[in-house]
């Protein structure tokens, strides 16, 4: 039986991570973390035992993963905590930078410990950027627009970033806008990923949505994807979780075990 600690415990995605490995036979949750319990002054909190700090949460549950859905700004030293006690873990939070996860992949010094690392873990999601590369190879204009609820704490989300740099790695050069598209509003183009605009919705109501959007003279190309449920999310998380101590290093994207 797979020991699971979940990070972010309290949170849209931890709580629906809860509920998936609860329904799994070969993996149990041993311990939620989230600082949100401390203001909830228990250390229970539906049968589960709770903490505020991952670092007493690995200590007392003895896990062999840690799930992290948490914050961008925690989730660095929550890998390098993990690292350093040799429990492997599944991080879907985003707003990691390609420059983070290279740095992080110069300094893990030990074989017996995985880290993967998915800004998105729905198999839709990963196909829709797998199309996009390979249409990229015959479009000479590309943009991406991504949709998200408005608690999301980054900008671009994880995916687009993403989509753009396989994009980046394919294309053959993107048509630069005319001069008399210059922006009269600061930011009215997007963002840029080499050259790759982005553009990102955050809208009450949405959950997780993504288009992209090729062109070339007389015709469009749409790759759509919609999240419209965090339990989109589970199935990649219950294979990352079961297949991580196959694992070694810095692993980054799903597709690594799928393809
Ligand atoms: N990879 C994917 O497929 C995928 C899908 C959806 C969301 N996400 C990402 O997952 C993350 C969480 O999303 P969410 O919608 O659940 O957010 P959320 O705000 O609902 O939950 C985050 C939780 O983390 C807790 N938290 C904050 N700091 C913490 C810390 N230091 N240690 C432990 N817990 C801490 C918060 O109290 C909160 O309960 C975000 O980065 C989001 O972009 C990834």
């Amino acid at each position: 039986m797979k020991r699971v600690i979940v990070n972010g415990a309290l949170g849209k995605m931890g709580s629906e991570v809860i509920k998936a490995v609860s329904r799994e036979p070969d993996m149990q949750v041993v311990a939620g973390v989230d600082p949100a319990i401390s203001t909830m002054s228990r250390n229970s909190y539906e049968g589960l035992d709770f903490y505020s700090e991952l670092e007493e949460a690995v200590n007392a549950a003895n896990p062999d993963v840690v799930v992290d859905f948490t914050v961008p700004s925690a989730v660095m030293d929550n890998i390098r905590l993990c690292m350093d006690k040799g429990v492997r873990m599944v991080v879907g939070t985003t707003g990691i930078t390609a420059e983070q996860v290279d740095a992080l992949k110069a300094i893990v010094n030990r074989d017996d410990w995985a880290v993967l690392i998915a800004p998105n873990f729905a198999i839709g999601a990963l196909l829709m950027m797998r199309f996009a590369q390979e249409a990229a190879k015959y479009f000479a204009n590309v943009e991406i627009i991504e949709y998200h609820h408005r608690q999301k704490k980054d900008a671009p989300s994880g995916t687009a970033i993403k989509t753009a740099e396989m994009i980046n790695q394919v294309f053959n050069g993107i048509q630069p806008d005319a001069p008399e598209h210059g922006e009269i509003l600061a930011g009215a183009r997007g963002a840029k990923s080499g050259g790759v605009h982005i553009h990102s919705l955050r809208l009450p109501g949405y959950v997780a949505h993504q288009e992209v959007i090729f062109s070339s003279p007389g015709q469009l190309l749409t790759i759509k994807h919609d999240s419209t449920h965090r339990e989109s999310f589970m199935p990649g998380v219950i294979l990352a979780i079961r297949k991580i101590d196959t694992l070694t290093g810095v692993i980054y994207g799903l597709e690594q075990l799928l393809w």
